[in-house]
């Protein structure tokens, strides 16, 4: 069995001096059908080490119902690493970062007052929890049992968020209790502050950083004397939110500055390798002052793009790996163009309308308060005496649509730091509320969504209220939307393809909702860009007919389902 170590100045795999050149790709953010193809790609770019975070929130969206099967299934993933030839990485968090909704933080989790990342025993008995789960599927892949798993992470840029070094040890003990033994890492953003509050002594330190990799280095060379120097994060792209630009980064700086890393002789983890998609509700958001919910298409820019095809970045980041490592001479085949046609899409009806259990109380419930996952709460309240007036919300979080019997008002926006609009007299008020992805990063970690706070009409409060969950996956999947309602419209269509193929579904001619083809939940689109394509992977598609289900919460411009040949993220700085 092969061992692996750190060594004075290098890691050591078999004792003998090793140089990690590892690229990140998350399981739950690709297709797995599509696991090994993506995992293959990284080997013929030159790397010899998968890294991947494990999103909690995806095992066990609802406390005790673990899952490790189909998209989940870690173990089946690590072997695929295994069968490559590669080793792997593996960052159970639990707090991941990551652009993905809460963190990776379960909502059940965060949702009860307790301490987050912190050794706040009722946080710790659940973590402690989840993380023997993993490491049930780790322990026997790592190395020295003859698996990939070469090194496991201890948190996740603790230091940009406490300074618990108790919180740290249990972490450590639980690793090691579950029979974790090869080497423990942190990453931190490379600062004095950061590189101490995030780690241990007893815990081998990386950074996280795009470029400048000589002063990095130096700043993690300062903290800690000996060991590999290794960039567990090297941002090669970076992530896109909605109402902003699609970001890329120049591939040739991109690849220089990758050049000037492996210079010095240090590791790598590239972030990302391939980036995928957040399929479903899976986004996350940040919120530094303003809320920025991210897009669907975790692109990246990076070396293969969301839909597994090699890019520039590919070539130029495997022209400089072959300067220090040997590359496979294979290439990876240059994928076709996706079929570009367009399909008609006919209208089945309102689908906000939907029945659900509804809970009637003095105050909206929150999200939390409801359980409820999906994206929508649709909360009622009947107007005292009919009269309309000045609405004021404390808190909007995050997007909400707003009709006084039927009729649409306006909209609410978080992100627009928006609190008050006037309403008409009427019988009936409707507030929708879309929580639009939970924060990932910093303090905003498990806050509740919905209408939160006091809710007044012309300065009373406003009570009496109607809360409905709407599961938006089960309305679709249901087929069964009301004729008649004045709501938000639902849209089917049908097309046939001769055998399975990645499509881009164009999104430009609708403007904000959700959408299925064959049951597959693509994810959120919204014309507010930058993104204007859903991947649609291959996988999920059959030879033969496909059907799409679109969920529009306001107009489509046209009723027509159409489908790029290319990815299309939107309007770059340049
Ligand atoms: C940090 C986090 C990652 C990710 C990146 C930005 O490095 O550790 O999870 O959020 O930022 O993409």
């Amino acid at each position: 069995m092969t061992s692996f170590s750190i060594g004075d100045t290098e890691f050591l795999r078999d004792g003998r001096p090793h140089r990690v050149l590892a690229g990140a790709i998350h399981y739950f953010r690709v297709h797995p059908d599509q696991w090994q193809d993506r995992i293959r790609k990284a080997r013929l770019m030159g790397l010899n080490t998968i890294e991947t975070y494990v999103a909690w929130n995806a095992h066990e969206p609802r406390r005790g119902e673990w899952d490790a099967t189909g998209w989940n299934d870690l173990g089946r993933f690590l072997d695929l690493v295994a069968a490559e030839g590669m080793d792997a990485i593996v960052r159970p968090g639990p707090y991941i970062c990551a652009e993905w909704h809460n963190g990776g933080l379960p909502v059940w989790l965060t949702g009860d007052g307790r301490e987050l990342r912190s050794s706040d025993p009722s946080y710790l008995v659940d973590v402690s929890a989840y993380l023997r789960r993993v490491y049930e599927i780790v322990a026997p892949r790592q190395i020295d049992r003859g698996g990939p798993v070469v090194l496991v992470q201890i948190e996740n840029e603790y230091g940009a968020y406490g300074s618990d070094k108790d919180y740290l040890r249990t972490l450590v003990a639980v690793t090691r209790d579950a029979g974790i033994t090869v080497p423990l890492t942190t990453v931190d953003q490379p600062t004095d502050q950061m590189l101490a509050d995030g780690s241990l002594p007893e815990l081998h330190k990386t950074g996280s950083f795009g470029s400048r990799s000589t002063e990095r280095l130096a700043t993690l060379r300062r903290h800690q004397p000996t060991g590999p120097l290794m960039c567990s994060e090297f941002w090669d792209g970076w992530f896109d939110w909605w109402g902003g630009v699609h970001h890329t980064t120049d591939t040739a700086a991109a690849a220089s500055d990758l050049d000037d890393l492996l210079a010095t002789g240090a590791s790598v983890s590239i972030y990302m390798f391939h980036g995928g998609t957040n399929f479903g509700l899976t986004n996350g958001a940040n919120d530094k002052g303003r809320y920025l919910p991210l897009v669907t298409s975790y692109d990246y820019d990076a070396p293969l793009d969301e839909a597994g095809n090699p890019t520039a970045k590919f070539f130029a980041f495997r022209d400089v790996i072959a300067k220090y490592a040997a590359v496979p001479e294979e290439l990876p085949a240059v994928a076709p163009e996706a079929p570009a046609f367009s399909v008609p899409l006919i209208r089945a009806g309102a689908w906000t309308d939907a029945a659900a259990s509804a809970a009637r109380t003095e105050h909206p419930l929150s999200f939390d308060a409801l359980g409820h996952l999906s994206a929508l709460v649709r909360y009622d309240v009947v107007l005292p005496d009919g009269r309309g007036g000045q609405l004021v919300v404390d808190d909007v979080r995050d997007l909400a649509w707003v009709s006084v019997d039927g009729v649409p008002i306006g909209t609410l926006a978080r992100t627009r730091h928006d609190r008050a609009i006037t309403i008409p007299a009427g019988a009936a008020l409707r507030i929708l509320v879309e929580d639009q992805g939970r924060v990932n990063y910093d303090h905003r970690l498990g806050e509740e969504k919905g209408l939160i706070g006091a809710i007044t009409l012309n300065g009373e409060p406003l009570t009496g209220w109607t809360s409905t969950p709407l599961d938006v996956a089960a309305i679709a999947a249901s087929d069964s939307f009301t004729a008649t309602g004045t709501g938000p419209s639902a849209w089917t269509g049908t097309f046939d393809l001769d055998a399975p193929a990645d499509l881009f579904l164009d999104t430009a001619e609708w403007s904000k909702g959700y959408a299925f083809v064959n049951g597959f939940f693509l994810g959120r689109y919204w014309r507010n860009g930058p993104t204007r394509t859903m991947y649609v992977p291959a996988p999920a598609t059959v030879g033969g007919e496909n059907r799409i289900v679109v969920l529009e919460l306001e107009q489509l411009l046209s009723p027509t389902a159409a489908f790029l040949p290319a990815l299309s993220l939107g309007v770059t700085e340049e």
